[in-house]
């Protein structure tokens, strides 16, 4: 195994992920319609699921219209979840081709193929034009990055000035190094977790203004998914992060809060 792409799907098809997930949606539902609210306990591939999302979405603060860019789309469902919540156009790149399949497919199912494009590609050479996304998040991706400062410059150079970016992720705690296996690493050499300090030092430098910077372990529902009213100011510290609004290119991605 040699990288995120291996780690995630070694053996699985794109198409054949998608025909579980929705089999097992039909199990549940019936011939209920395919939404991403019915995906929803299948297809937010990270550690808190749909409820993540919901936090992330809060602070991403997208509107309709808005070009949005998903970094490590997985297969799809944060991406559709937001796309059809926000009426904004979300654009997901993710370096697994199997789930870059299986998000399509899934799009396809939700009717959502002209709202929802999926790449392939790396998020540290994003196969995308400078400056045309109004916002964008990335969602239990980072630790799987080992170069991360070409990763926050890559999110840097396809936002709009005074664009906005959001992250949801694992960072190094005080207590040393994990156990493995983890759900994004088989072994510590996949492995790559940043300190608070690390992740800021890399912002700034990549032209990052940081605007919050949130632990949300304290207070983050792990099961419901209902928490849109969720308030971004009841916490202080590290994982949840997003930067401030510029008027020149080098303060250009990231938001002050209120799009
Ligand atoms: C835990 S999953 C999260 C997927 C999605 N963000 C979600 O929350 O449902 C991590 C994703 O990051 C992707 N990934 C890891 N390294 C990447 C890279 N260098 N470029 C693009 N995607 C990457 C993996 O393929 C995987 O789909």
């Amino acid at each position: 195994m040699d990288n995120a792409s291996d780690h995630y799907a070694r053996t699985d098809a794109g198409d054949a992920m998608a025909d579980r997930i929705l089999a097992a949606l039909r199990a549940a539902n019936g011939d209920a319609p395919v939404t991403p609210k019915a995906l929803e306990p299948l297809d937010h591939f990270n550690a808190r699921g749909a409820a993540a999302t919901a936090m992330l979405a809060t602070l991403l603060d997208a509107h309709p219209g808005e070009e949005v860019l998903d970094i490590g789309s997985g297969i799809g469902g944060p991406a559709r979840w937001i796309a059809v919540r926000h009426g904004c156009r979300v654009t997901g790149v993710d370096i697994t081709p199997a789930f870059c399949a299986a998000a399509r497919k899934l799009n396809v199912a939700c009717g959502l193929m002209k709202q929802v494009t999926i790449i392939d590609g790396d998020a540290t050479a994003l196969p995308l034009p400078d400056k045309s996304f109004d916002r964008a998040y990335s969602h239990g991706v980072i630790m799987s990055i080992a170069e991360k400062s070409k990763f926050f410059r890559e999110a840097f150079r396809v936002l709009k000035p005074g664009g906005r970016l959001v992250l949801f992720q694992h960072n190094a705690g005080p207590n040393g190094p994990p156990d493995f296996p983890l759900p994004w690493a088989s072994s510590a050499e996949h492995s790559f977790l940043a300190p608070d300090g690390e992740t800021r030092r890399d912002l700034v430098a990549a032209g990052f203004e940081v605007q919050s910077f949130v632990d949300v372990i304290p207070v983050a529902p792990t099961t419901d998914s209902n928490v849109n009213g969720w308030d971004a100011g009841q916490c202080d510290s590290p994982f949840l992060r997003n930067g401030g609004d510029g008027d020149d290119d080098r303060d250009h991605p990231v938001g002050s809060g209120g799009g």
